[in-house]
């Protein structure tokens, strides 16, 4: 647990300078992948929204074709590149839902907006055409009054990775980058240094 530790107060100190860095857009941007049944390997982006020791947090519709690889194979990754501070981190691990008082604190959080829109989207479904979809914006606006709190669609929720891997990659002069790695094994948490 030690090591986990580490790892994670690292992961933070430099999370802390992507948060800062101006050059950096979102350092809370992150690819997701995952590998449902199927064997075929997804990755997408999306926003990390709390890390501790439990885990990497993010949220979406549990329907979506990332849900639905998820329900199918919780093993997925997560691939941070900070481009202006030339660090990268990658995590691998198992993912499962978050409490639903935790997905309820969150949507709460969201802007009146994001909710409407979570409710009218039906994530990775195909969709006739963009008028459909402001269509079901529309509807969902008139259903939840303003000023009265939109309540959370039931299958948009969160999901919480628990590390297994947690490696960290930086630059350095010709192309002899630093890469370490904090993995789990059977004996608990192992480190060691990798070739570039
Ligand atoms: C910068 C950025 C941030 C994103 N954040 C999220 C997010 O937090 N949750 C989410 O469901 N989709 C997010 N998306 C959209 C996803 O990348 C993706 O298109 C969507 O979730 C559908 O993915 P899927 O069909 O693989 O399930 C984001 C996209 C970008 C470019």
């Amino acid at each position: 647990m030690q090591l986990l530790k580490e790892a994670l107060s690292r992961f933070g100190a430099i999370y802390g300078r992507a948060a800062e860095a101006a050059d950096v857009v979102d350092h809370t941007a992150v690819s997701l992948a995952t590998c449902g049944a199927t064997g075929w390997p997804q990755v997408r982006t999306v926003l990390l929204k709390g890390y501790d020791e439990l885990g990497f947090t993010f949220y979406t519709n549990r329907h979506s074709r990332k849900g639905r690889a998820l329900a199918e194979n919780p093993r997925a990754a997560l691939c941070f590149h900070w481009a202006p501070l030339a660090e990268q981190v990658v995590i691998e691990g198992v993912v499962t839902p978050v409490a639903e008082s935790e997905a309820d604190a969150y949507w709460a959080s969201r802007p009146r907006e994001s909710q409407i829109g979570g409710w009218a989207s039906q994530q990775s479904a195909a969709l006739e055409t963009r008028e459909v979809l402001e269509q079901r914006v529309a509807e969902y606006a008139a259903r939840f009054p303003e000023g009265e709190p939109v309540p959370r669609p039931p299958h948009w929720s969160g999901y919480r990775l628990a590390p297994v891997r947690i490696e960290f990659w930086r630059a350095r002069p010709g192309r002899l980058h630093e890469r370490d790695v904090y993995e789990h094994t059977a004996e608990g948490w192992a480190y060691r240094l990798l070739n570039p």
